[in-house]
């Protein structure tokens, strides 16, 4: 199989007009919610990623019959025949467990093979299956698989969803998604309050669910009988935007970028600002610009509205720049840092203790062969590659692809040189 690799030449100045696309952890779980109700959901902003393809082909192993034109997927749910996310397309992608809670208050049962290991940690499903059980489903694991039933139908029940690193995003989305049809009221203490569950919420209640305290860690859910087929737009994307203010930050830039929602970036906002990163708000997004005089600052990632453990390795790589020593501390994934050894062949100044990074700004990055290892340690790999000196080449950008619409056309309208080639 092919596999495509960047060639990105550096470094270069970004300027000029980018725009944002519609939200990958947004549309996930509203495209596993629309199972929820019969007929056709139409959704709109939603992005053209190899992730978004796997879970329309979930849901299509499944029965739905799911249709995409440009930017807006639509959903006939009608008909499930098969409650089951397959081993075979769930191992692609871990967001698949999102079916689990739509599927369960739907048809009363549910398989789902249990998701396997991933590049950025040891990433457990307990609260997923905790909320679902005190919702009244029965759980079992075999043959890999996760198997939940609710004869009789779920039951509302006062739920605290918190775990070991606090709350959960995927886990809110399906014990919400599950107890909208539940009979009775559930409230969900230590929900996620991340900008994707609120818009999941949006949604849901257009779709006729009762929910209060959206955007809140306390949701209040009255059941209800059935949910009906709606349109829906989902939000941008705030990581892909997060990834481009660094882009521009890393490059002296000078960037608008568009369709960029700031009040769901203010934790990045406020960080790009103490290292001398000018962000000004437009209309529809921002302006980043930086004069070069990177300051070095402390990061510590957080639950929403904390800084965003999926931009981590992003400002790791301007930090790279910065003009002396910044801690990176990871609360949400503790080994989330694959990307350290990649961008240490970089010529970045990096130690690793912990779940903390020390990063020594050094005065230039240096071009060297890298691998992607995820999403988002991808992405910082092609940010800190915009500003290292040479050619640097990037391979197995299949996981860039994942989470970034032609990433290489964006930036290179802006003056990057990102060449891609199969290999
Ligand atoms: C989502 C995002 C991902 C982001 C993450 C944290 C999607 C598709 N993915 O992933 O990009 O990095 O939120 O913002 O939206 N945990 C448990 N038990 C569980 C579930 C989670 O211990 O049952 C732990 C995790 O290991 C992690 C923390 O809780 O330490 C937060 O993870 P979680 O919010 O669940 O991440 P995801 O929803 O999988």
């Amino acid at each position: 199989m092919p596999m495509d690799i960047f060639k990105i030449t550096g470094p270069v100045r970004l300027d000029g007009e980018i725009i944002v696309g519609g939200s990958k952890n947004a549309a996930l779980p509203i495209m596993a919610a629309t199972l929820l109700a019969g007929g056709k959901t139409t959704l709109h902003s939603v992005p053209n990623l190899s992730d978004i393809g796997v879970m329309g082909k979930l849901l299509e192993d499944m029965g739905c019959k799911v249709e995409t034109n440009g930017g807006t997927t639509t959903v006939d749910a009608t008909t499930i025949s098969k409650p089951v996310g397959d081993y075979e397309i769930v191992r692609k992608m871990r967001a698949s467990i999102c079916i689990l809670g739509p599927l369960l208050a739907r048809c009363g049962k549910v398989e789902v093979s249990m998701p396997g290991g991933c590049a950025i940690g040891y990433r457990p499903v307990d609260i997923h299956l905790r909320g679902l059980q005190e919702l009244g489903a029965k759980i079992e694991l075999k043959n890999g698989y996760i198997s939940a039933t609710a004869n009789g139908g779920l039951k509302g029940a006062n739920i605290f969803l918190g775990g070991a690193f606090g709350s959960s995003v995927l886990a809110t989305a399906n014990v919400l998604c599950a107890a909208t049809l539940a009979k009775g009221k559930t409230i969900i203490e230590y929900a996620a309050c991340e900008p994707e569950i609120t818009d999941l919420a949006h949604c849901l209640v257009a779709m006729g669910a009762k929910i209060t305290g959206i955007g809140s860690p306390q949701l209040v859910i009255h059941g209800v009988k059935e949910l009906k087929p709606v349109e829906h737009t989902v939000i941008p994307d705030r990581i892909e935007a997060g990834t481009f203010m660094a882009a521009a930050a890393i490059t002296n830039g000078n960037v608008k970028i568009k369709n960029c929602r700031l009040d769901h970036l203010m934790a990045a906002v406020d960080k790009f600002r103490s290292m001398n990163v000018a962000v000004e708000e437009t209309t529809d997004g921002c302006v980043v610009s930086s004069n070069g005089n990177l300051q070095p600052t402390d990061i510590t990632t957080l639950p929403y509205p904390g800084f965003p453990t999926d931009l981590q390795a992003q400002f790791m790589a301007v930090l790279c720049l910065a003009k002396g020593n910044s801690i990176i501390t990871e609360k949400i994934f503790p080994d989330r840092f694959m990307h350290v050894a990649e961008m240490s062949r970089m010529a970045a100044n990096l130690r690793k203790e912990g779940p903390h990074v020390i990063v020594s700004g050094v005065d230039k990055l240096i071009s060297a062969p890298v691998m992607a290892s995820d999403l988002r340690a991808s992405a910082a790999l092609v940010v800190a590659a915009l500003a290292a000196h040479g050619e640097t080449i990037i391979n197995r950008v299949y996981h860039i692809d994942r989470g970034y619409e032609k990433i290489e056309e964006k930036l290179n309208a802006l003056g990057a040189k990102i060449e891609r080639e199969s290999v």
